[in-house]
């Protein structure tokens, strides 16, 4: 019987999954099917008790369930517990069981680019929503330093500092104040929103006093070239975009799922392909 895997979320019409865990299953010959599950509001609990139900092998879980998702689950994985967020769900023996590939996954994508140990790295994370907090847990579990987080609201950011359970050197700042201190920072990472199509022409903050060493990401993904990587391009700055976070995270779902750790790489040109951007 053709095993089944999927996503829920709303809206999900949007979504690169479907594309590339199929093709991934495809390639591996798996008699596997992945489908993107509309679950509108007040609907979650039934959703996950009828995927389960029917047997599902796994899902993603997408906005805006990340959270609310976590009382429906049988158990949820030390790393996802304390996030606080769940994109990536096990169903085995009956049970359903959370994990956090996100910051993993945006991990995954950096390390290749970076120079410096965690050890001695230091890094400005800006934003203090669902996926910078993925992405300071994740951070600070590899050793990271320093993580320093600037937020329109700081006082999201003195939270998510308090709240992760390892304590790397951190403070929380505005946005000005972060503008103003760039240099100091091998890693500047961009989690908000900000730049995000329509909204193209936007910066969170300016990257004038940045170092010309640092590794910029941005973990927008449309589209793949923002106008915060444009900067830091023009800086001279390397710089990193969101479709290897949203490949990787994919990938280690699919391997937590099947056992099998698919070609991470290829679903990375698949989801620039979608992008329409060019791949060297
Ligand atoms: P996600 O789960 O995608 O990270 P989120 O939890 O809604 O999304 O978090 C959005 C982040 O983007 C927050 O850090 C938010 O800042 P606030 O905490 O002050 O709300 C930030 N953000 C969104 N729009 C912004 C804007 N126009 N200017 C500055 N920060 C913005």
């Amino acid at each position: 019987m053709t095993d089944l895997y999927g996503l829920i979320g709303f809206p999900v019409s949007h979504s690169m999954s479907p594309a590339i865990h199929n093709e991934a299953l495809q390639d591996l010959q798996l008699d596997a099917h992945y489908h993107a599950f509309k679950v509108e509001e007040g609907q979650l609990e039934a959703a996950v008790n009828g995927l389960k139900a029917i047997g599902i092998k796994g899902f993603n879980v997408t906005v805006p369930y990340k959270e609310a998702i976590i009382p429906y689950l049988d158990e949820v994985e030390e790393t996802a517990s304390a996030i606080g967020a769940v994109n990536t769900v096990v169903h085995s023996e009956g049970r359903l069981i959370g994990y956090n590939t996100d910051g993993k996954g945006f991990y995954s994508s950096l390390k290749p680019l970076m120079t410096k140990k965690p050890e001695e790295a230091k890094m400005l994370i800006i934003g203090a929503g669902g996926a910078a907090r993925a992405i300071y847990f994740s951070m600070a579990t590899v050793g990271c330093l320093a993580i320093d987080i600037c937020n329109r609201t700081p006082s999201k950011a003195e939270k998510l500092i308090e709240e992760c359970p390892a304590k790397p050197i951190s403070k929380a700042l505005s946005l000005a104040q972060a503008e103003a201190d760039l240099a100091g920072y091998d890693m500047i990472i961009q989690t908000t929103s900000i730049g995000m199509h329509p909204d193209t022409d936007s910066v969170p903050i300016s990257l004038e006093k940045a170092g010309t060493d640092a590794i910029v990401c941005d973990i927008v993904y449309n589209p793949l070239k923002t106008a915060f990587l444009q900067q830091a391009e023009q800086k001279g700055c390397r710089t990193l975009n969101g479709a290897g976070m949203l490949a990787y995270q994919a990938a280690l779902a699919f391997e937590y799922w099947t056992g099998i750790h698919p070609d991470a790489e290829k679903m990375k040109t698949t989801v620039i392909k979608k992008l329409g951007g060019s791949i060297c």
